[in-house]
């Protein structure tokens, strides 16, 4: 089968830098939208210039650095954002202004005491104003996941008109399901006129743990674009991580779909990111987790021994990671035992394994985790005849 691409859209440094604490200096970015060229994302959303002195210089110097991904700046339906972002995109070689305004019932009647026309109005005349700057505009419909879906497409067949190269389709409070976001992206394939001239763009956040699953179900249902950060940092819970979309692509290539993501620089780039906002990354996140391909308990260390596909869908060198742990703790087996200490130098035999185990076994009740020097004293205190 032929994959289809499906654009990855980073936004590490804008939505993800959002996040308290997470601030960078101009060189940080620098460095991270450097790596995520590498990684091949298709589009680097790098800040939102009008929002601060700080953001314009970095869209700025990202603009002058970035030689093949589309370096995009956010701005909100206002002309001076537009201006701004302009200004800031100057040195872009594909340069893209990201403008929008909130479509939801509730972004119209509390944000802008708007009506619905007025909303259109006001995102065609942003959308046209844009086009005058770049000839790439990709319009975002905040709330989009829940704003219903025959006024989204209305707004979207307008956004087109108006010049809009991407639909962003923003499950901006993480509320939707998978199957109803999937069913959105559908309809919109379906009602939008001029849909065929137009990319449609995923943004989804994870305030109920369904980023991934949502934007997953909006590509295979005909968007093209994903919006997703580093280890999914983001507003709130986080946005869409984007390690798990591309793996998940990958690892399921009966849905015909890819990305231009190196998987090998997955692991050291979540490490930068990670390291660089002071961000710590939770242990058991998936792919880039420091237990992701860690296994501790005697039934999967011994599954995983004899063969890593056991108990492993990816092979660990695909996304960076150089091998699979076989963690020792109480609820190891023997044969994770015999593995670590043939890995440091001993072969045992089956009798000095029974007991170098139960030595063992007394040893791990005590501790979290047993380390290469705990195994090298238990082996000693065994008492079974090897020299240390
Ligand atoms: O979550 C959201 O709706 C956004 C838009 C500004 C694109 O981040
Ligand atoms: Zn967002």
């Amino acid at each position: 089968m032929n994959n289809q691409k499906v654009q990855i859209f980073d936004t590490t440094l804008r939505d993800g830098e959002q996040v308290p604490g997470c601030k960078l200096n101009t060189e940080q970015k620098l460095v991270i939208a450097r790596r995520l060229e590498e990684l091949g994302v298709d589009v680097i959303e790098a800040g939102f210039p009008v929002s601060s002195p700080g953001d314009f210089s970095s869209v700025e110097a990202i603009s002058k650095v970035v030689q093949n991904a589309t370096v995009c700046a956010l701005t909100r339906a206002v002309k001076e954002d537009i201006e701004v972002a302009a200004k800031a995109l100057k040195y872009a070689k594909k340069p893209r202004i990201h403008t929008g305004i909130g479509t939801s019932d509730s972004h119209i009647k509390y944000k802008f005491n708007a009506s619905r026309e007025e909303i259109i109005e006001r995102a065609a005349e942003a959308i046209t104003y844009a086009r005058t700057f770049v000839d790439d505009v990709e319009f975002y419909a905040e709330d989009a996941g829940r704003t219903d879906n025959e006024f989204l497409a209305k707004v979207c067949s307008e956004a087109i008109r108006a010049g809009a190269t991407v639909l962003n389709i923003p499950d901006t409070t993480g509320y939707c399901l998978p199957e109803e976001y999937g069913a959105k992206i559908k309809y919109l394939t379906e009602n939008v006129i001029g849909i065929e001239r137009a990319i449609l763009s995923c943004h989804c956040h994870n305030d109920l743990g369904l980023a991934t699953a949502n934007s997953i179900a909006g590509v295979i249902n005909g968007a093209r674009q994903i919006e997703c950060t580093i280890n999914g940092i983001g507003e709130r819970a986080g946005n869409t991580a984007l390690e798990e979309v591309v793996m998940i692509l990958r690892q399921h290539p009966n849905l015909g779909l890819d990305t231009n993501i190196n998987s090998k620089l997955l692991y050291e780039t979540s490490r930068l990111v990670s390291e660089s906002m002071g961000m710590f990354v939770q242990p058991n996140k998936a792919i880039v987790g420091a237990n992701a391909f860690a296994h501790s308990s005697g039934i999967h260390q011994d599954g995983v021994i004899k063969n890593r596909e056991t108990y492993e869908i990816i092979d660990p060198t695909d996304v960076g990671v150089t091998e699979s742990a076989i963690v020792l703790t109480a609820r190891s087996g023997r044969a994770a035992l015999a593995y670590r200490a043939k890995k440091i130098g001993y072969e045992l035999t089956k009798l000095q394994l029974d007991i170098v185990y139960l030595e063992f076994l007394k040893f791990a009740d005590r501790k979290k985790e047993v380390i290469d020097g705990d195994v090298h004293q238990i082996i000693k205190i065994s008492n079974i005849g090897i020299l240390i």
